[in-house]
């Protein structure tokens, strides 16, 4: 037993010196100390991050660990809990998806460039850090999140809504469900309307952290309905280095933009060409547009993704890259992409309720 007394101010004092990377405050006053418990001269607590996809956990774990070995005299152990709670930037929120904290719209402006897989890999990704997921398939014309979920028809609906089917920890829910079996339909306008409604408001999601919604190409009625419907947290758009220089994302950015959706960041897919034989690369389509293109548009840019045979292979089979080989090189841009994806939308949440954060 250590002679001197530790007291908790000292530790909350320490701890003020660890600073989270994103919303750049210290981690007390961001409410993030839990259960803080002294026994003798061991010190435990919780780091309760915003997200469970953070990217920075183990380094926060230890730089919170240090701070309060080498900052408080007499203490001999600390054990730091890495816990978190996806926090909500509405507040409070009087919407009808009360039970959804953030609605995160993945959009672009051509068709083709891979949308619907960076929103499957996205869910999965986000789901396999133990955060609670869900899964909307916004696109009438060509629903493909079934087939890349490889996922069933969700039971029909009954009095009390309609469950969502499941896939790899994700709920999941299609528009393409609502297409009376094989019949050709042509979707007008207002039926898009009440199927995109119905598929948001008439499923039961149940608590969510976050719920993808995989929109159609282009800049459009869908997603304006979204934004009528329910509050979104932000929009990733999705882009190939070539479209870039098409203008084309910056379309999509202007329409986010003047529907007041914060942009949360610019994916580049089918960047780099990773050879399957050799393994060697080749910038099939040129490279780095979309990251020029993010930093010169002020947005964040939250990765690339190779041009990879078995993102398509894997697609098909329904079985999402990030989880059938998540170490790979796709796996792992998938990976990167989700915890930066993650801090954004914490970052969104901080901006809205910064100023109800009480200073101790
Ligand atoms: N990085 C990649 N490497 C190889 N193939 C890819 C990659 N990304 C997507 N694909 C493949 O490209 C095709 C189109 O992808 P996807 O359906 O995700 O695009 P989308 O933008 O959702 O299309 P749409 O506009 O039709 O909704 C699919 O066959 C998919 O497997
Ligand atoms: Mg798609």
């Amino acid at each position: 037993m250590s002679a001197v007394t530790i007291r908790e101010p000292q530790v909350l004092d320490a701890l003020r010196s660890v600073m989270d990377p994103d919303l750049h405050r210290d981690i007390v006053s961001l409410g993030f100390i839990r259960n803080l418990v002294i026994e003798g001269d061991v010190v435990s607590f919780d780091v309760n991050l915003t997200t469970p996809a953070c990217p920075v956990k183990d380094r926060l774990r230890e730089q919170s660990r240090q701070a309060v070995l080498q900052g408080v005299p007499g203490v001999r152990d600390v054990r730091v809990t890495m816990t978190a709670e996806v926090r909500r930037p509405q507040a409070p929120d009087t919407s009808a998806l009360k039970t959804v904290r953030n609605i995160v719209a993945v959009g672009s402006g051509k068709g083709g460039v891979g949308k619907s897989t960076v929103a499957a890999n996205i869910a999965v990704g986000l789901a396999r850090t133990g955060a609670r997921v869900g899964l909307l398939d916004a696109d009438i014309y060509g629903p493909s999140i079934p087939i890349l979920m490889r996922a069933g028809r969700p039971a029909e609906p009954r009095e009390h809504g309609i469950e969502p089917g499941e896939a790899y920890g994700v709920k999941l829910m299609s528009m393409g469900y609502l297409t009376p079996g094989d019949q050709p339909l042509i979707w007008r306008g207002p039926m898009a309307h009440k199927a995109l409604q119905q598929s948001l408001l008439g499923v039961n999601w149940g608590e969510l952290d976050y719920l993808i919604v995989d929109l159609p190409p282009g800049t459009g009625d869908v997603h304006l309905t979204l934004v009528q419907t329910v509050p979104v947290t932000g929009a990733v758009i999705v882009s190939t280095p070539q479209d870039v220089g098409l203008q084309i994302s910056m379309k999509t950015l202007r329409m986010f933009q003047q529907t007041k959706v914060p942009v949360l960041g610019i994916v580049e897919n089918m960047s780099t060409y990773v050879c399957p034989h050799c393994g060697g690369r080749d910038d099939l389509f040129g490279h780095g547009g979309a990251r020029d293109a993010a930093t010169s548009l002020g947005v964040p840019f939250l990765g690339e993704i190779p041009l990879d045979a078995a993102i398509r292979r894997y697609s098909d089979d329904g079985r999402p890259v990030i989880l059938a080989e998540p170490e790979s090189p796709s796996g792992a841009a998938f990976g990167a992409i989700t915890g930066r994806l993650a801090q954004q939308v914490s970052i969104q949440a901080f901006k809205h309720i910064a100023l109800t954060i009480v200073e101790e």
